[in-house]
Parts: C-alpha cells; sequence; structure tokens
C-alpha cells in the first residue's frame, strides 16, 4: 500500500494515529537540529518533520533528496507548535520514521509554484510540470466540474450523449478544414469536423429528439486569446422547438453553472437584436458590465465647416463619467490607441464638459459652445465627463469605437472579472456580403432557418433576411451560438441557391443532408457552447489555454511534443501523396 492518506487528508483530529503518505517534494527546509518537507500531491501539502534524533538511515535518504522526488513516508501525525493557517493540514505533521524514495528527480527547469519562475515557452515545453502547479491544476479541476454539472444538467432534461464521427466531409463553420490523407482511398481526404453540426441534425431526423455531445473541434484559423485550433464545444441538438424553447433550456444550464460554481442566482437574460448590439455597442458581443452606449451625432454635427465631419458617413460618440479632468498625456494616448493600425481611426475628437460647465473641445476653431451643449445633452453628459468621438465610414467606425469603449471600460475599472453579465443577441442576419469575393455568405451556418417573415426577401433583398439564429455573450465573449435549422429540402435548396452553389456543388457537398430531409426531418434547433471559453470566464482567466491541459501555442504548435512535425518519404508514398 502506496498511502493511508492524502496530502491534503489530515487534520487535528488524526493526532498519534499512524499513517503512510505519498507524494512529490515541493520543498526541503533544513534547520540544523530540524529539517521539514513540504510533501504535495494533486489534494494539498503536508509538512513532514525530520528531527535530529531521527534514525541515521533516514537522515542518510533525506540528505539525497531533491526538488520533485517522489517518496513514501511513514510516520506519526503530532499537532504543530506552531500551525499554519494558509494550508487545511496546518495544524498537523508527520514525525517520520521511514521514508522510500520511489523516484529521483533532475532539477526542474522551472520551480513548481504558484508565483515560478518559468517563462511560456519553457512551461509549455514542460507542460507536465506546469500541471503540477496548484493554480493550473484547479482550472482542470474546475473544466471537470464544469462538465460533470453541464452532463447531469443536460441528462436531466432528458438530452443524450451521443459520439459522432472525427474523421468527416468539411462541415461549414467559417474556418479552414484541417484534412487528414486517406491511405485506402488515394488521392482523397476526411476533413476534421469544425463542429458536428450536420451529424447533430441527422440525430434529429433519426428522431433522438435530445442530443448533447462534449466535444473536440477543429478549426484552421488564425488563433488568439480566446482561439484554439482544437477546442471543445457543448453542443447539442432538440426537435419540434422553436427559439424560446431552445433558449430557455440552455438560459437555464447557464444559471445552473453559475449557481452550483459560484454560488450566483443570475436574472433572467436580456435579449438584444444584433442590430441595437451594433448600432449601440459596435459589436455583436457587448460587454455589457458597464453603460458608455455610441451616440449618434451624425445629424447634429455636420452642421459647420469641420469638413472631416461633413465628409463622414457616421459620427459616434461615448460618454466617459468623470474623464474631464483627462491630461493632455491621456488624450493622447487615447488617440494614439484609436489610430493604432490594429484599429486604425484617423484621429479622435473630445469635448470636456468641465466641473464649472464650461465646455472645451479639440474642435473648438469649427464650433460654438452652444453646439458643444447640444453634443452634451444628446450624450446625456454631466459636469466632469468626457465625450469622445470618432467618425468615417459606419461599419469601420463601429468597430473603432467598439474598441475606445472597451479601452475606456478598462481604464475606468468598469470590467471587473467578478461580475458577470450575460445576455442573448438575437436576430442576426442570415447572410453577409463578402466584397471580396462578390458573394454572400452564411453568417451563422447555412443550415440557419431564415425568420419566417423575411424568407420572401431571401431573393429581392437577401441582406435584409434575419436570421433565426441567437448567440449568447458574457462580458463581451461569445460563449455560444445556435439557430433554429431548416427543416425541408425546398428551403434548404433555396438557400444553398442565395450562397452561390449550383445544385450540383449543393448536392455534391450536402446531398446525405438534403436527402434525409426527404424522409421526415422535424422542426429542430440548437445550440454549441464554447467549453474552454465557459471555463475560462468561470476562472478569471484572459486566455483559454489554462484551461485546457495541452494546449498549443499561438503558432498552432504543441512545443512539448513538438507537432506539427514532419513525416517520413516512406507514410506519404503509402499515402500516394507525392512531394513537390
Ligand atoms: P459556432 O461556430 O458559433 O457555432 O461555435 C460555437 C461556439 O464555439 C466557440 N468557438 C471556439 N472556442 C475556442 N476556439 C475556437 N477556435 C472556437 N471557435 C468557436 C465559441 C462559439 O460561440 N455548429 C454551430 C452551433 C450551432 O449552430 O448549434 C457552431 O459551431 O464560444
Amino acid at each position: 500500500m502506496y498511502r493511508t492518506h492524502t496530502c491534503g487528508q489530515l487534520r487535528l483530529e488524526n493526532k498519534n494515529e499512524d499513517v503512510c503518505l505519498s507524494g512529490w517534494v515541493q520543498r526541503i527546509r533544513n534547520l540544523g537540529a530540524m529539517t521539514f518537507i513540504d510533501l504535495r500531491d494533486r489534494y494539498g501539502i503536508t509538512q513532514l518533520t525530520i528531527e535530529e534524533s531521527a534514525p541515521e538511515d533516514i537522515k542518510k535518504q533525506v540528505a539525497l533528496l531533491g526538488r520533485e522526488f517522489v517518496i513514501q513516508v511513514k510516520g506519526k501525525v503530532v499537532e504543530r507548535s506552531s500551525k499554519n493557517n494558509k494550508i487545511p493540514t496546518g495544524d498537523i505533521e508527520i514525525l517520520i520514521s521511514e521514508l522510500t524514495i520511489l523516484s529521483q528527480s533532475e532539477i526542474p527547469p522551472f520551480t513548481i509554484e504558484d508565483n515560478t519562475d518559468g517563462g511560456d515557452e519553457i512551461r509549455m515545453k514542460y507542460r507536465y510540470l506546469d500541471l503540477r502547479r496548484t493554480m493550473v491544476r484547479k482550472n482542470l479541476e474546475l473544466r471537470h466540474k464544469m462538465a460533470h454539472l453541464v452532463r447531469n444538467y443536460l441528462d436531466g432534461q432528458h438530452f443524450m450523449e451521443v459520439e459522432t464521427p472525427v474523421l468527416i466531409k468539411s462541415t461549414p463553420e467559417g474556418a479552414r478544414d484541417f484534412i487528414v490523407p486517406s491511405r485506402m482511398n488515394q488521392g482523397q481526404f476526411y476533413a476534421l469536423p469544425q463542429s458536428p453540426q450536420t451529424f447533430k441534425q441527422l440525430l434529429m431526423v433519426a428522431g433522438f429528439d435530445r442530443y448533447y455531445q462534449i466535444v473536440k473541434c477543429f478549426r484552421d484559423e488564425d488563433l488568439r486569446a480566446d482561439r484554439q485550433p482544437e477546442f471543445t464545444q457543448i453542443d447539442c441538438e432538440m426537435s419540434f422547438v422553436e427559439r424560446d424553447d431552445v433558449l430557455n433550456i440552455f438560459e437555464g444550464m447557464i444559471r445552473h453553472l453559475f449557481k452550483e460554481l459560484k454560488g450566483i442566482d443570475l436574472p433572467a437574460l436580456p435579449r438584444m437584436s444584433w442590430h441595437d448590439a451594433m448600432e449601440h455597442y459596435g459589436c455583436d458581443k457587448p460587454d455589457i458590465r458597464f453603460g458608455m452606449e455610441f451616440v449618434d451625432l451624425s445629424e447634429v454635427a455636420r452642421n459647420k465647416d469641420f469638413s472631416v465631419f461633413n465628409t463622414a458617413e457616421y459620427i459616434g460618440a461615448i460618454c466617459a463619467s468623470g474623464c474631464a479632468s483627462y491630461t493632455r498625456k491621456q488624450l493622447d494616448e487615447l488617440t494614439d490607441f484609436v489610430k493604432r493600425p490594429q484599429i486604425g481611426a484617423k484621429g479622435l475628437v473630445y469635448v470636456k464638459y468641465n466641473e464649472d460647465g464650461s465646455l472645451k473641445s479639440s474642435v473648438d476653431k469649427f464650433y460654438s459652445e452652444e453646439d458643444l451643449k447640444t453634443w452634451s445633452a444628446i450624450c446625456g453628459a454631466k459636469p466632469g465627463d468626457l465625450i469622445l468621438i470618432l467618425c468615417g465610414p459606419k461599419n469601420k467606425t463601429l468597430p473603432q469605437l467598439c474598441e475606445l469603449r472597451l479601452e475606456m471600460g478598462d481604464r475606468l475599472g468598469l470590467r471587473d472579472k467578478n461580475v458577470f453579465k450575460p445576455l442573448w443577441v438575437v436576430d442576426f442576419p442570415l447572410l453577409e456580403w463578402d466584397e471580396e469575393t462578390q458573394r454572400f455568405y452564411a453568417m451563422h451556418h447555412p443550415f440557419t432557418s431564415p425568420n419566417t417573415e423575411d424568407i420572401e426577401l431571401m431573393e429581392s433583398n437577401p441582406g435584409a433576411v434575419r436570421a433565426n439564429a441567437y448567440d449568447m455573450v458574457i462580458n463581451g465573449v461569445e460563449v455560444g451560438g445556435g439557430s433554429i435549422r431548416i427543416h425541408n429540402t425546398e428551403l434548404q435548396q433555396r438557400m444553398f441557391r442565395c450562397l452561390g452553389f449550383t445544385p450540383e456543388q449543393a448536392d455534391k457537398q450536402f446531398g446525405f443532408l438534403l436527402n434525409a430531409f426527404k424522409y421526415g426531418a422535424p422542426p429542430h434547433g440548437g445550440i454549441a457552447f464554447g467549453f474552454d471559453r465557459l471555463v475560462s470566464m468561470f476562472a478569471g482567466l484572459d486566455s483559454i489555454r489554462d484551461t485546457i491541459a495541452f494546449p498549443k501555442n499561438n503558432s498552432g504548435r504543441d512545443v512539448m511534443i513538438d507537432s506539427p512535425s514532419e513525416v517520413s518519404e516512406e507514410q506519404f508514398k503509402e499515402l500516394g501523396i507525392k512531394l513537390v
């Protein structure tokens, strides 16, 4: 038997018990008369004590130990004279009578403590050591707990977990596919699923009624803090439902998670149309932890000699409470911020509504105090506030103002990680026009149903058709998205036509789904949550990486196993792939 207890288990009640523990040496402190060892495992840390009077063979063994050695000890639980109230086992220590080295360790490349000296690269290379750190392990424990709660909730709602294949054919979610060559079908390729979208719809045709799966998805896209090339979805689909049925069930799931994991009773989730989200927040994933909504000054500000405004399609403002005292330096910083190439604004106009009621702006040359007063009134500004204005083509200015709003939210401490403001964004456009390729793309995916009242516009005004689609957004992060699906072959074919597919192309790529719809497809809809994003939100992390045991770095590499890597010529030959 390697242990009678774990390293997080013993308390004062165990005083005088003979115990056996196994774990890793976290730290050794040799104080001359006494030596202390912190022994660590997944459950905690227990202090071991070796007195000067301990048997010589134990002292010899202790002298050999180093950080991260794996040892087994036997001894008696005693009360500590100086207690450590920072750890649950801090009232006791083990006076050891036997010590066995189970495994030695080289000196680890970084310290395995919460505040490690290891940089990103080295920690990723030795991820198995990084995972020994409490804070990293805690994120994975949270992930496990969340998956468990999700399964329990969905099981209680009669959802059935079904596995779908990983070697499939392309599913269109808007990213590039990872492709896998087939040895048995040379010259042909599988694609890894960007999501199980078509399979879950087929499960509805099969009569499974309520499906879910916690499932890996693969997307070959540029990586960001909230994106990994392989990530996990809580993927769900339901039959005989309308939009509100889906929203209610999954609002329930999120509420369940917040209650169980954070003790928070969420109020009913507000719903915002995509149009309002764009107009008031400049993006489809608004962070509603704070206000500072956009105000459209296009009509009122175009009436003077300021040609920049006069020629702008859109003039938008935000009002930053209490910022009229911003210095020239702070305003210059903001101007530099919006002019960064990633944001791309040409400049920033400000109006200070001073505490004494006077108004001062960067465009005083062109506008009277009366004009500035009108703007302030429209913006709902009070003395002490600062109005920040951007202008230009509307589709460019809205996202720029969105970035500025978020920056001001950060500067003013309005984006508290312990405050959670989820909402549903609904009524997305069905289609999105792409200038480059001069064609429409499905904003969600091609199986999303148009709003019934907009179907007649599909050919005459495709850009105006709203989709029966929804996203769940928490604190500015899109944590989930889904839609009611098309369940009728004819409408699905019409949709493919809008997307520029010829009937042959549609049949080649999605014939299996169109065929299935010929055999009694129930009305259905669903949603998929980004599981990594949800965990990261609950853990208060800035990136989803630390919610994943073995993540990829920003270049899509696993530096620990050194992947992707080259394969042998022999393998290529077997696959029938010729290298050029
Ligand atoms: P969608 O493409 O919106 O919808 O994806 C659903 C959710 O998955 C998460 N997500 C990601 N997380 C980490 N890394 C990525 N690269 C990544 N890409 C997406 C997001 C997103 O909201 N089949 C549809 C769902 C449906 O219609 O039911 C789908 O996949 O949190």
